[in-house]
């Protein structure tokens, strides 16, 4: 992947694994553009890195979709890069009855749903400027931690809808990444205690070595355990499996009866 001279939309870029990619590509002079739905976030990392731009926008709210493709295009003509990297994660239990039905499906609507409705809104742009588009999924797309059972189906749902999506654009000029990510210290992992079976990569971390991978044009980029999780998953699927829920058991949320 072309790391300069490029406009990149980052979603979920406010904190975390987005904003350090942010950080990174603003380093190597690139135009770039996040969002977040929380605009005292964004008005934060907008006061630390004045050359940010911050929209507030919500990717599991289609209209809200809409109106980001819609602005950008008319604002940043050049955008070249998508990447889809907003998410959240929650530990379930699913051992008993869930009294909000709407909130039991937030991941799909973000994670998978957010994913495939950016792709579909800025799909057009990205061609007419032989783009790039980095797809956030994840090393729990392999195996589950069985704590976040939607999470990890969601992530899966986005590596398999990638594949697809590599393939249908072979001959469109577009560049299709999959990044995989293993356990990375951000505020979403942030019930996964340090020191424990499941490490720990730090986002500076990841940002090195996802950006090594994209100067090898690595399109499927599995940084530090992911690649590990992705043999496992081949060779001993159901020891592997195990030895995560042995690991995330105590992240199970007890249910009030
Ligand atoms: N951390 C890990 O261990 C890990 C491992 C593998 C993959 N990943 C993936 O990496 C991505 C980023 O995760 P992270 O760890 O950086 O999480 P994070 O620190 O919690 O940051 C999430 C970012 O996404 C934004 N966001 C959340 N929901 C959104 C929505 N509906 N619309 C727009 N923005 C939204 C948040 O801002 P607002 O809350 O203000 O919207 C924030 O900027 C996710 O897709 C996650 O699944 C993370």
């Amino acid at each position: 992947m072309k790391i300069t001279d490029r406009t990149i939309l980052i979603t979920g870029g406010s904190a975390g694994i987005g904003l350090a990619f942010a950080r990174k590509f603003l380093e190597l002079g690139n135009e770039v553009i996040v969002t977040g739905r929380r605009r005292s976030s964004l008005d934060e990392v907008k006061a630390s890195y004045p050359k940010l731009h911050t929209i507030q926008s919500d990717v599991a709210d289609p209209s809200q979709i809409s109106s980001l493709a819609q602005r950008v295009k008319a604002d940043y003509p050049k955008l070249d890069v998508l990447m889809n990297n907003a998410g959240i994660m929650r530990h379930r239990s699913l051992r008993g009855r869930t009294a909000d039905l709407d909130e039991l499906t937030s991941e799909l609507d973000i994670n998978v749903g957010g994913v495939i409705r950016a792709t579909s809104a800025f799909i057009d742009i990205l061609t007419a400027n032989r783009g790039t588009l980095i797809n956030v999924s994840s090393a729990l797309a392999f195996v589950p931690l069985s704590s976040a059972p939607i999470y990890c189906a969601t992530k899966a749902a986005v590596h398999s809808y990638t594949q697809s999506l590599r393939f249908q654009l072979e001959e469109s000029g577009v560049e299709v990444i999959e990044l995989m990510p293993p356990a990375v210290k951000t505020a979403l992992s942030s019930h996964i205690p340090e020191g424990g079976p499941v490490k720990l990569m730090t986002t500076d971390e990841l940002v090195k070595q996802t950006f090594a991978a994209f100067k090898k044009d690595k399109l499927e980029i599995r940084p530090g355990q992911a690649n590990l999780l992705a043999l496992m998953r081949r060779v001993a699927p159901g020891f592997m499996n195990r030895q995560l829920w042995k690991a995330s058991k105590s992240l199970v949320p007890i249910e009030v009866r």
